[in-house]
This record gives structure tokens, sequence and C-alpha cells, in this order.
């Protein structure tokens, strides 16, 4: 979910609106506002911010404080009661939250039983009238204080901002496992739940920490934590320009950031790579590099497309470094009981670095004592902040909700890490390095060349377009590529998608092969070839159509596929960087004939940040 917020000279309803259009990545279910103006009045409604537009057209929107929120839904279905801002029984309160509070049943039990109603299925709503509960008690004097009062009661995770009715002035904000970020303006503040909404006004921010409560007004801001002590801060620049929050001649964020690609991989390289092209820096390991040396294990995390890069982490480092590696969803490894010891490296990769899971079970094994590292996108993140060093993956903003230039960034950035843990363990020699640097260095132009050939990718999507499943095969490096591309097509088109190894095609998905069926193959001149070519005669016998993604002149498979993306030779190790291109873009043109919404597709956000 989204939050943005704003205390000022200028007209809130603009700030307000444009800053939920940037955050709607981050969810569309719904969409509100709360407006200060002698009156608190709110506008909700079910659906996206456009919606909401279109119902306050003649509403009274004037006012200099206000708050909104766009809703991922969690506690209760999509619907203009359950959205946010939420209001308190008597009125005194409007507030907008991001998380979930855990607790909330006990909490409205108490709150019933007091004589509290509740509209809504929400936990918000139950928030919102504890914090109401607490101002009407006498010895409670203000705002402030009722919202710290409330929040010590709560468990679970929230970033949330409060409108009281009877303190004009101000708004509140709170964090606690959901982020916020403040944007410092002249005579003004904005507040939201990442920077995208306020860099076009200010650069200069205070991204709130956990447990910390703001008291903000148009002049003044008092930072502390929810037991009333000083909270500790720091003022920081973002670096998030506003060309990454356009979409500029594109008509979808997915394809411009698909076409971003060879510049966002330079860019995640650049710097560190030594000029010699010699060896390979990472900045941001460089004082923690000895002790990943010595790794008995490296643990990688994540979710989704990031779980798909991890996947290729690990055939890198087992294969070049020499380290066991384990790659496990964030969700099933903070609550598994793992066993996790002393010598251990735990490494999150998250584009967005909030998702729940990823942070909670990075903080799990933090506390069982592992070193923990963060590949991130988005700089200031949570996940950025608790590791103990990191890299940043440098995509730019990534709006579409399907991710596409950020696994190829992080990909990137695995495979220095790879190259340099296998030079640093004595694994592979000089020479090598250099091989693989040049390797590296030739993907950004090889991207190009795949980008040039879209014409070809939208007919053959045309093709395909009716389907009703489709399978993807791949085996070593490309077998994570299978899988994301399967992702791919199903998150942003519907069409049913599977990723699997070829190997294990034999084993089941074998049965669903007949002449309706597409297959895609994702082949290279790899030690797989072979056994590649062996699959797709299993599935031709079967008359499975065969798309494959073939390397440059290979004529072996050219015969035997009914289509193909071909890509540029490169060495296997790198092959996932070009592979995973033409199906990024496959996925985009079967969902744009679909008449699918590519950039908002049904269900998802891009940023996790509930269980
Ligand atoms: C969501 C997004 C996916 C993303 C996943 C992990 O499900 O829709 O595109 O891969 O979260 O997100 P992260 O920000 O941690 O990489």
């Amino acid at each position: 979910c989204g939050i943005v917020g704003y205390i000022g000279d200028k007209n809130v309803y603009p700030i307000l609106i444009k800053g939920l259009q940037r955050l709607e990545y981050r969810g569309y279910d719904s969409a509100g506002i709360a407006i200060y103006n002698d009156k608190l009045k709110t506008y909700k409604k079910q659906g996206k911010v456009s919606e909401l537009e279109a119902y306050v057209a003649d509403k009274d929107i004037h006012g200099h404080l206000g708050i909104g929120h766009t809703r991922w839904a969690t506690h209760g279905e999509p619907s203009d009661t359950n959205s946010h801002p939420h209001g308190s029984m008597n009125g005194d309160f409007v507030l907008v939250h991001n998380g979930i509070i855990e607790n909330y049943a006990e909490l409205k039990k108490d709150l019933t039983a007091k004589g509290y109603r509740f509209e809504s299925d929400t936990d918000t709503e139950v928030l919102v009238n504890l914090i109401e509960y607490f101002y009407r008690l006498e010895e409670v004097s203000s705002a402030e204080i009722a919202v710290r009062l409330a929040l010590s009661k709560v468990v679970g995770a929230y970033g949330i901002v409060v409108l009281c009715l009877h303190e004009k002035h101000r708004m509140i904000a709170a964090r606690m496992g959901s982020p916020l970020v403040i944007g410092i303006g002249q005579g003004e503040y904005f507040l939201a739940s990442d920077a995208s909404p306020i860099v076009e006004y200010t650069d200069s921010v205070i991204y709130m920490n956990d447990g910390d409560v703001a008291i903000i007004e148009k002049h003044s801001l008092t930072l502390k934590t929810v037991d009333n002590d000083p909270a500790n801060f720091k003022v920081t620049k973002v670096d998030l320009g506003i060309g990454d929050l356009e979409k500029g001649d594109f008509e979808h964020y997915m394809l411009k950031e698909i076409f971003e690609q060879p510049d966002t991989i330079r860019d995640t390289y650049r710097g560190r790579i030594r000029k010699d092209q010699d060896d390979i820096v990472l900045g941001g390991l460089i004082d923690v590099f000895p002790k990943i040396v010595e790794a008995n294990r490296i643990i990688i995390l994540g979710c989704g497309t990031s779980w798909h890069a991890a996947l290729v982490a690990e055939y890198l480092i087992e294969e070049y470094a020499r380290v066991p590696v384990e790659v496990e969803y964030a969700s099933e490894f903070r609550y598994r009981k793992p066993i996790i010891n002393p010598g251990d490296v735990v490494i999150a990769i998250s584009q967005s670095g909030e998702t729940a899971d990823t942070l909670a079970a990075l903080k799990m094994a933090k506390e069982q004592g592992a070193l923990i590292l963060g590949i991130c996108n988005v700089v200031g993140s949570s996940i950025a902040r608790l590791t103990d060093a990191g890299v940043y993956t440098h995509a730019g903003a990534e709006i579409g909700v399907a991710s596409t230039k950020a696994f190829t960034a992080q990909v990137t950035v695995l495979t220095l890490f790879a190259f340099k843990l296998a030079k640093e363990r004595g694994k592979i020699d000089a020479d090598t390095l250099k091989m693989f640097i040049g390797e590296m260095l030739a993907i950004p132009g090889k991207v190009e060349s795949i980008l040039l050939k879209h014409p070809h990718i939208k007919a053959v999507a045309e093709k395909y377009k009716d389907a009703v499943n489709a399978l993807y095969l791949g085996r070593g490096y490309l077998f994570p590529v299978a899988l994301e591309g399967a992702l791919k097509l199903k998150e942003i088109s519907y069409m049913h998608a599977e990723g699997y190894a070829a190997g294990e095609m034999k084993h089941g998905p074998i049965a669903l092969v007949d002449d309706n069926l597409p297959v895609v193959v994702v082949s290279a001149k790899d030690d797989y070839y072979e056994k590649v070519v062996s699959n797709i005669q299993e599935v031709k016998a079967r008359k499975g159509n065969i798309i494959a993604v073939v390397a440059e002149g290979d004529n072996g498979l050219r015969s035997m596929a009914d289509d193909l993306f071909e890509v540029p030779e490169s060495h296997p190790a790198v092959a996932s960087l070009l592979t995973v291109v033409p199906l990024q873009l496959f996925a985009y043109y079967i969902a744009l004939m679909r008449g699918c919404d590519v950039d908002q597709p049904r269900n998802l956000a891009k940023s996790v940040t509930v269980e």
C-alpha cells in the first residue's frame, strides 16, 4: 500500500492525487484522501486513483493539510468501506495505515466492550478507534500522547499518518516495520511511504526509523520514540530523478523498463570493474569481504523474481567460487526453524528492499549471528538499512509491477559477486576473471541487439496469445530463466504458465503436452545443449509447439522449433542476462494483445510489505 501526506501553504489536493498516482504501483485496490479544511473531509473509492478523482470532481477539496492512501487489500475485500483513510467512531481522528495489526481481534473485542462500533473489516479501523479511545481519557491531553499510548498496545507492523479534528495544524506519523519518508520543504513538509511522491518538491528527506513518531507542523518537525524519548534521525538527499518516474514515449512502464536494460546493466557494473578489466570492486562489501571468503555456506533469500535471481547466483557461486549455497523463499525460511551457523553468510535480494517476508527472514538470521548482506535497488530501504553491508543494483526506479530491469541488475551484481569471490578464494585464475569481465561488458550491447528484434517477438506473441497454458523449460543457468519467463507471462497476461527444469518435464508436465500447448525452451550452447535437444524432441513427438530461445547461428534447433527467439552468443554463465529479455517482451506483447493492464496486473502489488 502507499501513503502520502502534506502540510504547508500549497493546495493539498493535487499533491495527494499526484502522490497517489506515483504510489499506485504499491497497490491499486482502492484509494482515498482526507483533507483538513475547517472540517475533516474524507473521500474514498474502490478501484484506481482515477476513480477517486472522478468521484471527488464535484466535492470540496480545498485545504492545505491532508493525507492519502492507495491500498492492496489484506484484511477485508477491496470496497469503499474498507478503503483508507479510516475515521474513528466519534470523528476525532482519521488515519491511513500500511502494514498489519496482528492483535487487532483482541483490541477490537476490548473496544467493542467499551461501546465502540466498527464499519469495516479492517485492522486499521481498530487502530484509529484505539487512538480515539485514549484521546478521550481525561488524563490524555493531546493527539500525540493518544497515538503513542495506542501504539504501545499494538503488535504488528505499521506506517501510519493521523489527523486529529481538534489539532488542525499538525499531522502525526509513526513507523514500525513499514517505511515512511519525510520530505523537507520551505515552510512545508511532505510525507510518503517512499520518496517517489516527494522528489518533485524536494530532495531533502528523512527516512523514519522503526519505533519513531513524527509530529509535523508547517514550521516544525519533532521526532521522538513511542516511549517519548528523542529520536535519532539523519537528513539525506534522495537519489531519484523525476525522469525515472515518467513513462516518456513508451506506452507502459514495463516496456520502458525492458528497453532501459542496456543502460541499467551498465549502470549496475559501472565503477565496479577496474580500468584494466582485471578485477571487480564491490565497494559496499570491502570491509566484510574477508569474512565472506571464509564463509562455510551462503544462504540467499528472496521472493518472486528476486528469488529467481538468487537461483542464478547459486549455480554461479557453487560452480566458480565453490562455496555451498542454499536458496530459499524468505517466507519459508522465516518460519521453518532453519539451522544457521556462525560461519554462514546470508544474502537477501530485494528490488524494493521492503518485502515483509524477506525483511523478517533477515532479522531472524541476524539474531542468530549470521553476517547479513543485502542486494537492493531502492536506496535507503529497510533491508538496505538493516544489513551489515550490501550492494545496490542501480537500476533506477522500477514502476511496472512485473519486475524486469531489476532482475537483470540483480543478476549483474550477483555475477560480479560470484566472480570476485571465486578470485579471492583462488578458484579462478586472472585470465579466467578477465574473460568473464569481458563477457559482462559485452552484455549491454547484446541486449540492445535483442531489443531491436521486438517486431518479431510481437509477431510470435500474436500466434500464441490465445493459448490457455504455456510451459517454459530450461536447464542449468537457464532453468531460473524458464521460471522467470513463466512468472512474467502469468503475472501480466493471466495465462497459466509453468516453468520447469527441462529434465523434470518427463516426470509430470509432459502430460500437458498436446497440439495446443506452447512450450518455450530456453537454450544456450552449453553443456546441456544435447539434453535440451532431446527434451524438444519429446515435446515434438507429442505435437507441442516449440518456441526456442537460441544462440544466434544455432541451426540445429532452427529446424526443430516452430518459432525462434535468437540471442547473441555468450558464455553460458552470463546467458541468463540475454535469454530472459525476449521472454519479458513475449509476456508483454501477449498481455497487451489480451487487453490486460500491463503495469498494474490484477491482485498484485509491487512492494509487498505484509506477509
Ligand atoms: C512482489 C512483486 C514481484 C517481486 C516480489 C519481490 O510480488 O510483484 O515482482 O519480485 O514482490 O519483491 P522485492 O522488492 O523483494 O524484490
